[in-house]
């Protein structure tokens, strides 16, 4: 076969063979709104650089010193003096990582003793280190609840726990958020011998609202059900021990499975469970998130574990960020801001706007102020919201906290977003 001119082999091919669909087909939607919102000049909210981090509060963006307050650095962890030491000491002893899954050569003694300082913390017999929260839920979701199991969950459970539903080929159902009754009508429907899981989480992140724990506990158990609760949100904050909205609501002793993560109150990278289930240990050797891995680095699993044994002695930080989590919450209402939760429930606020372009223009607004908060929608966001979330840290001082509601005023005036 002679080929006319410049073409290629490839080009013949290309112009003969099937022609198969674009796999960047299905964003089209997405990747042409994205165009059109960025085409009015807004700044990209999914696209910031920190170019410097001065404290769990404050960075620099753009040139300019912004106050942090969307963060997840619920006790501003990140800067204390002896969680870097303890990772500056291990990245000296032990290198810069571990190159290895968990079950091959990526257990340290800093795995062991992170997963120790875990069940100090949270009184239980076993806990497992994954490599991230997301992994966590993904790896112990997909390993207890395989073919023919049924996991039973809030709607507006994180993407990690679906994930983990999908991996696992359980079938899922789903409850309507934080609502009991449906729980209950929902697991009567189920075959009595089927292996059940209930995933609940203790505060939900996008609106910053509790579950009603201690009840729904009651009715998974009247089922027969397991129960699994993620903590990521309440994990350093809640109960008298800081171990969660469990703790703080009485039920910690009949959840099966604890979920978390390093990188919100813990204050660096990592995710974990922790259980008194007897055969806890098992599930390293079947858990595919959890074998098929490289384990964290070991100046990680350092700092985790010197800020989880401080985290046990952090009753005056704990106190201070209610504090600052009840005096914004009020200075918000008192500004003419709608906000997803009547009373300040946890360290995350969530301010709801109207549509997708008020919440972008107040969101930079604030940014131009020196504030930032994240941009939340959906699908991300229960029921097409697009809201501003704003999470608080132990770390800010009532100075900042007053210093926000001056930004948010000034942005929501310029914006139109309050009168
Ligand atoms: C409820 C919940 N679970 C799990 C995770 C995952 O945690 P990680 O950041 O450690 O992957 C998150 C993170 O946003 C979360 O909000």
């Amino acid at each position: 076969m002679s080929m006319a001119g410049s073409q290629t082999a490839a080009d013949v091919l290309a112009a003969d063979g099937p022609q198969s669909r674009d796999l960047f087909e299905k964003f089209e939607p997405l990747i042409q709104e994205r165009d059109r919102l960025l085409g009015t000049g807004v700044r990209d909210p999914f696209a910031i650089v920190m170019d410097e981090v001065k404290s769990p509060t404050e960075a620099v963006i753009q040139g300019k010193d912004t106050i942090l307050l969307g963060t997840y650095n619920y006790m501003g962890m990140t800067f204390d003096p002896d969680v870097i030491q303890a990772g500056v000491d291990a990245l000296k002893e032990f290198g810069s990582g571990t190159t290895g899954s968990r079950v091959l050569n990526g257990t340290y003694v800093g795995h062991k003793d992170v997963e120790a300082a875990l069940c100090e913390f949270y009184g239980m017999g076993h806990a497992m280190v994954f490599s991230t929260g997301y992994q966590a839920n993904l790896g112990i979701v997909s390993t207890l609840a395989g073919k023919g199991d049924y996991v039973i969950l809030d709607a507006d459970s994180h993407a990690s726990i679906y994930d983990g539903c999908f991996l696992g080929n359980a079938d899922i159902v789903r409850f309507r958020h934080n609502n009991v009754e449906d729980l209950e009508k929902r697991l009567g429907r189920l075959p009595p011998e089927a292996g059940k899981l209930v995933v609940l989480e203790g505060v939900y992140s996008m609106l910053g609202d509790i579950a009603p724990l201690d009840k729904m506990v009651t009715v998974a158990k009247k089922f027969g059900a397991m129960v699994l609760v993620d903590e990521a949100h309440s994990m350093g904050f809640f109960g008298e021990h800081g171990r969660g909205v469990a703790e703080a609501q009485g039920v910690l002793d009949q959840v099966d499975f604890v979920i978390g993560t390093f990188s919100k109150s813990v204050g660096t990278v990592g995710g974990f469970c922790v259980s008194n289930h007897p055969k806890t240990e098992f599930l390293r050797l079947v858990c595919r998130p959890y074998t098929f891995t490289a384990s964290l680095p070991p100046s990680v699993v350092a700092t985790a574990a010197t800020s989880i044994r401080k985290l046990m002695h952090a009753g005056n930080k704990r106190a201070h960020l209610w504090e600052n989590s009840k005096r914004l919450h009020k200075g918000l209402r008192d500004l003419g801001f709608r906000l997803a939760t009547e009373e300040p429930e946890s360290a995350i606020l969530a301010v709801l706007l109207d549509d997708q372009e008020q919440a972008v223009r107040m969101w930079q607004a604030l940014l131009e102020e020196g504030l930032y908060v994240n941009m939340a929608r959906p699908p991300a966001t229960p029921a097409g919201i697009y809201l501003l979330r704003c999470s608080l840290c132990a770390e800010h001082s009532a100075e900042q906290v007053e210093q926000i509601l001056g930004m948010f005023e000034s942005a929501g005036k310029a914006t139109g977003a309050i009168g």
